[in-house]
């Protein structure tokens, strides 16, 4: 367990939070993961996920599989109750510091190409685009732009780029 801030902490995801966790990813995502995928990724020797708690209470998760120096980032969301209040940066920030230490080279993530606030937070942090993959996410045949952050380029970071063509 972590403490980020006052009454914040971050810790690893445990079965007993999917429960909480289903709640805010049915208000997140237009196809939002089952119970039962959330359950098997924690089951995954690669993935590593994480939930941010306020109070006690979950406000937020993420997750990414850690493989051949390699991070990918397979979900963030804070409940939409809690956003804007930097909650996602420390999300965000922590999966950085993380697999910094486990000495990650790269991190590598998609995102759709209209999630306006999310590209914001990832660019701040470093992360460029190198790439669309064309009708990524198949339930509205949305294009996904591909991202990557790379640990020794870390003092070019923190330009807001313009990212969609
Ligand atoms: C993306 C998400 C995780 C951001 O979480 P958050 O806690 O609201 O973000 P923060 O308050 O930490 O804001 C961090 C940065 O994100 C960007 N941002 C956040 N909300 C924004 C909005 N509504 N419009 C534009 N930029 C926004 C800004 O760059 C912000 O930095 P700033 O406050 O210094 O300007 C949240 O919006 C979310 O859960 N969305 C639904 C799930 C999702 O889309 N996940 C990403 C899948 S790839």
């Amino acid at each position: 367990m972590e403490e980020v801030n006052n009454g914040v902490s971050i810790r690893f995801m445990k079965k007993g939070d999917i429960e909480e966790i289903m709640l805010i990813e049915q208000c997140s995502f237009p196809a939002p993961w089952s119970a039962k995928a959330f359950l098997s990724e924690l089951q995954n020797k690669f993935a590593r996920y994480f939930v941010l708690l306020e109070q006690g209470k979950v406000v937020g998760y993420a997750g990414m599989w850690l493989f051949a120096r390699e991070s990918h980032i397979t979900t963030i969301a804070i409940h939409p109750n809690y956003r804007n209040q930097g909650y996602g940066r420390m999300l965000m920030n922590f999966l950085i510091d993380y697999s910094r230490e486990e000495g990650v080279d790269t991190m590598i993530l998609e995102v759709r190409i209209s999630n306006i606030p999310a590209i914001k937070l990832y660019s701040s942090l470093g992360f460029k685009k190198i790439g669309i993959r064309k009708n990524y996410y198949l339930e509205t045949h949305e294009d996904a732009i591909v991202m990557l952050r790379k640990f020794n380029e870390e003092n070019c970071r923190g330009e807001d780029e313009k990212v969609a063509d």
